[in-house]
């Protein structure tokens, strides 16, 4: 019997041990005990670093949808899997079951291939967080197509990049969606970027604000008439377990987004394995992840991973903010919820507004909390910790990336003893390192490094879609034979390991991951703008924000300068989105640059954290003088 479920801490030594001795043995009596396979593996694992190529359980055959509901039928048929919680706390909450929600999967398969849509074909989903968003994952799911979520937040140009880029022929998005207070035209979103994506056929959309929308003849059609129509039955395409299931972009270091391709069969076994220990999830449990489908933990963690586990997972549309701050905890009391996944942004936004709002609600149905998407800092973790956990709720603090696809570093709760601030120990299977700068490894405890992982796991992304060169690039050639996570970490006394940031060009706003590189092609487009850096700096809700130096053209000297932050970040909401928009402005007549032109963030990073006792070395830039410029008209 395999150790699915583990219990205490020398359970969890052992069975670590057992993943890193035999990784094949280890995942191979998971992958065979715990789901359903049309076809068995001929090979565990093969892998090597340098081309690189992982393959998990090649030669299998399944389909993930008959794992996270055709398989619970019989026992769970009547059990919720999605507990629907809409924006406005007025509107009625939805109950869907596991046969529900088969019926309804089947439905928008079968939708899907009367429009031509086949296995292997790109399918973008630009929807808001209502049950039809985890239902055209799964119904992509069901016939093999690939799903690639854009999160409804992002621009127009966003979208139409997104969808090129792994040319998508059919979108399904909705009218319009609602956040807090606000209505978002999502429809005419994507019909800006239809103008860019000859390659889309069909356009499918979901009736959600019922607002007026622009319906283009043979190409836009309503949803809902094509699901009352369409059978409540249909069959699951036969995948390979190496066969993509989804592709989810993920901001770099250069302008381009990462298509990251993740497979059928390892992402299934990893995260249904970690979700069922991470969230010692029990049968009769109410789970709640309030991250957005649109990024990987709403993937893995409001989608594949609970309902292969047969669970009930809460798929919130709001905002933590409305109708006030007491909306989440509101939530929790009136689902009963027993395990609660969030974001430290979220928390330190709530603890901001007062415990009356907390107080309100009886939270006793927690177990169990989580953080996800950025380092936790100290106070908020204790605010977390006291007054939603009362002390008694362990916290899990989860340290992963998009391109991992499960949770890689956490405590395992009530059996790893957490320290505020720590993701603590790898979980099963995942062997993480801390590299120095001239690649060697850093052995021992009470040291940090950037961190790698030296060993594959199932659910690592295989490529970046059409660009298996810069796969390599990106996280293969930084180190020998090790994947390299983009993060710095340190190891304790004791060998937790914490997390402290990106230690490249990608900055974490509000546990969004944002390249800089996107954010400055957005800016350099304004007519006035010759060249511009971005730089993050501690922010106490955002975790960090985005600090802009932008040198102006002659043309630009004239203008004033507040119109011209607003025509800005005007132009990086158009861009990207609202998410990536610049808290602070600086304009400067040059950037701090080496010889070879790079530009020096480092001395950028320190103004914009207003830490310039130390500067290091500034004498060997291209040009010096300019630092005191900056120095001397900084923001505060
Ligand atoms: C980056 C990945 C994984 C889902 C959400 C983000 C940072 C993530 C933690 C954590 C410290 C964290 C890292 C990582 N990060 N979780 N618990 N502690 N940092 O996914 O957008 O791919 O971003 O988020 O810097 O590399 P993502």
């Amino acid at each position: 019997m395999s150790n699915y479920h583990i219990k205490h801490l020398e359970e969890y030594f052992q069975v670590y041990r057992k993943s890193v001795r035999d990784p094949e043995g280890f995942w191979e009596e998971i992958a065979e005990e715990h789901f359903v396979w049309r076809k068995k593996w001929d090979n565990v694992l093969s892998w090597d670093f340098e081309k690189p190529e992982v393959k998990w359980f090649d030669g299998a055959k399944l389909n993930i949808t008959e794992n996270c509901l055709d398989r619970h039928i019989p026992t769970r048929g009547n059990k919720t899997a999605i507990i629907f919680e809409p924006n406005d706390p007025k509107e009625e909450t939805q109950h869907i079951t596991y046969r529900e929600l088969h019926q309804q999967v089947s439905r928008m398969a079968n939708v899907l291939k009367e429009q031509g849509v086949g296995k292997g074909d790109r399918v973008c989903i630009y929807l808001p967080m209502i049950p039809e968003l985890a239902i055209a994952l799964l119904a992509c799911a069901r016939i093999g197509a690939i799903h690639s979520v854009v999160f409804a937040g992002f621009s127009s140009n966003a979208l139409s990049t997104r969808i090129n880029d792994c040319d998508c022929k059919l979108v399904i998005t909705s009218d319009g969606s609602y956040r807090g207070g606000k209505t978002l035209d999502l429809k005419a979103i994507v019909d800006a970027a239809m103008d860019d994506c000859p390659g889309v056929s069909k356009v499918l959309v979901v009736k959600r604000t019922g607002g007026s929308v622009n319906m283009k003849e043979g190409r836009d059609l309503w949803l809902q008439p094509l699901l009352d129509n369409a059978y409540a039955d249909c069959n699951a395409e036969i995948m390979d377990a190496e066969d993509p299931l989804f592709i989810l972009y993920t901001s770099g270091s250069t302008g381009k987004p990462k298509g990251m391709v993740h497979s059928c069969g390892g992402y299934m076994v990893y995260t249904a394995y970690t979700f069922k220990n991470i969230f010692q999830y029990r049968e009769n449990d109410v789970y709640w992840c309030t991250a957005d489908i649109g990024w990987i933990t709403g993937h893995s963690y409001i989608v594949y991973g609970p309902l292969a586990n047969g669970a009930t997972t809460v798929m919130f549309e709001g905002v933590p903010s409305y109708p006030d701050y007491s909306r989440f905890w509101e939530v929790v009391d009136k689902h009963k919820v027993n395990q609660f996944y969030t974001a430290p942004t979220a928390i330190r936004a709530l603890a901001k507004e007062g415990l009356e709002h907390v107080e309100k609600h009886d939270l006793s149905s927690l177990k169990i909390l989580g953080t996800v998407g950025e380092p936790i800092n100290e106070e908020a973790w204790h605010w977390y910790n006291n007054n939603i956990g009362k002390g008694k709720s362990p916290i899990v603090d989860t340290w992963w990336q998009t391109e991992t696809g499960g949770v890689m570093i956490s405590p395992i709760p009530y059996v790893t003893p957490t320290t505020p601030t720590y993701a603590t120990l790898p979980f099963i299977g995942i062997q993480p390192t801390l590299m120095d700068e001239k690649g060697e490894e850093i052995k021992g405890n009470q040291v940090s490094g950037r961190l790698c992982i030296k060993f594959p796991w199932p659910s690592m992304a295989r490529t970046i879609w059409g660009d298996h060169k810069r796969y390599r690039e990106t996280y293969f050639s930084a180190y020998d034979n090790k994947y390299f996570t983009g993060d710095g970490a340190l190891r304790d006394a004791v060998g937790y390991y914490r997390i402290t940031g990106r230690v490249d060009d990608v900055i974490i706003v509000s546990g969004h991951n944002l390249g800089t590189a996107p954010i400055e092609d957005a800016i350099n487009e304004h007519p006035a703008v010759a060249e511009s850096a971005i730089v993050g700096f501690p922010h106490d809700v955002k975790g960090n924000a985005l600090y802009g130096f932008v040198i102006l053209k002659d043309i630009g000297e004239s203008r004033d300068r507040d119109n011209l932050r607003k025509e800005i970040n005007q132009q990086i909401t158009e861009q990207i989105g609202p998410i990536a928009k610049l808290d602070k402005i600086q304009f400067v007549s040059g950037l701090p640059k080496t010889r070879s032109g790079k530009i020096m963030r480092r001395i950028l990073r320190k103004i914009a954290g207003k830490d310039t006792d130390n500067l290091g070395d500034i004498s060997t830039l291209l040009n010096p003088e300019v630092v005191t410029e900056i120095m001397d008209n900084a923001i505060p």
